[in-house]
């Protein structure tokens, strides 16, 4: 099971509220949560971590928002369950990828930024290619959270992976794509899962301030809408040879 960005407390507090009945209904080997937004909507906190994972996440990936909380730096670079983006500076706190047991499986869990309209060290298509090589069969499936701003590069990248990983899942637009779909080569794809936050306002932020925003071109401090909160994501069935027979669409409201 996926889970796309979780924004702020609201988003925190859906997930929580939802995951006892997505757990129980689906009983999933592995729960990857995208925590990019789950500090205030920008980065992520050793604390707000904490919460992802007692709802039940075993992996937690990040994105371009990854370093904005200065006092998690520590914590990136010391906990194996969270990765933030491959192909992000060397210098950058934390890991690119991570491989944890799961289903009787060793699972890599890799996230990776677009390179289109997003500030990246590497072209994501490199890095992977060299990641999947230096692998060299230390993990029996792969999942890569493809953190991309647009939807060519999203799909390009679904294609570049097909019949290598089990999964490429998008993030980072908020917004959920129609797309899922498992390619020729048994690779589940989705461009974008979607965000898990409120559908009240702008990608998870409270609309007044997006609005004057937009209109005034000034700057503006976001705040996290609360209303309206869905739990958006994937399910991916994943065979013993490491690529995929199902995906299927999370798009849940959580009151
Ligand atoms: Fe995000
Ligand atoms: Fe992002």
């Amino acid at each position: 099971m996926f889970i796309g960005d979780v924004v702020g407390s609201p988003g925190r507090e859906g997930l929580t509220a939802t995951m006892p009945l997505l757990r129980a209904e689906h009983k999933p080997d592995l729960i990857i949560v995208n925590g990019e937004n789950a500090a205030g909507g920008v980065g992520i906190t050793e604390q707000t971590a904490e919460e992802i994972f007692a709802a039940g996440a075993q992996v937690i990936t990040l994105g371009n928002h990854a370093y904005r909380q200065r006092e998690a730096f520590g914590f990136l670079n010391a906990d194996e369950r969270v990765v933030r983006p491959l192909n992000h500076s060397p210098e950058s706190p934390g890991r690119g990828w991570t491989i944890v047991e799961a289903g009787g499986m060793r699972v890599a869990v890799v996230n990776l930024s677009g390179a289109v309209q997003l500030q990246v060290d590497r072209n994501p298509f490199a890095a992977i290619d060299e990641l999947l090589e230096e692998m060299d069969g230390r993990a029996d499936a792969v999942f890569v959270d493809f953190h991309a701003e647009v939807t060519s590069e999203k799909v390009a990248m679904g294609w570049h992976l097909d019949g290598r990983v089990a999964a490429v899942c998008g993030t980072h637009t908020h917004v959920p794509t129609a797309d899922p779909r498992i390619l020729p080569g048994g690779t589940a794809h989705i461009t974008d899962v979607g965000m898990t936050g409120s559908r009240d306002g702008v990608l998870g932020v409270k609309r007044a301030g997006a609005l004057e925003s937009l209109r005034t071109g000034l700057p503006v401090r976001f705040e996290t809408a609360g209303e309206d909160v869905w739990v958006m994501g994937c399910l991916i069935e994943v065979r013993d040879d490491g690529l995929s027979t199902r995906i299927e669409q999370i798009l849940l409201p959580t009151a």
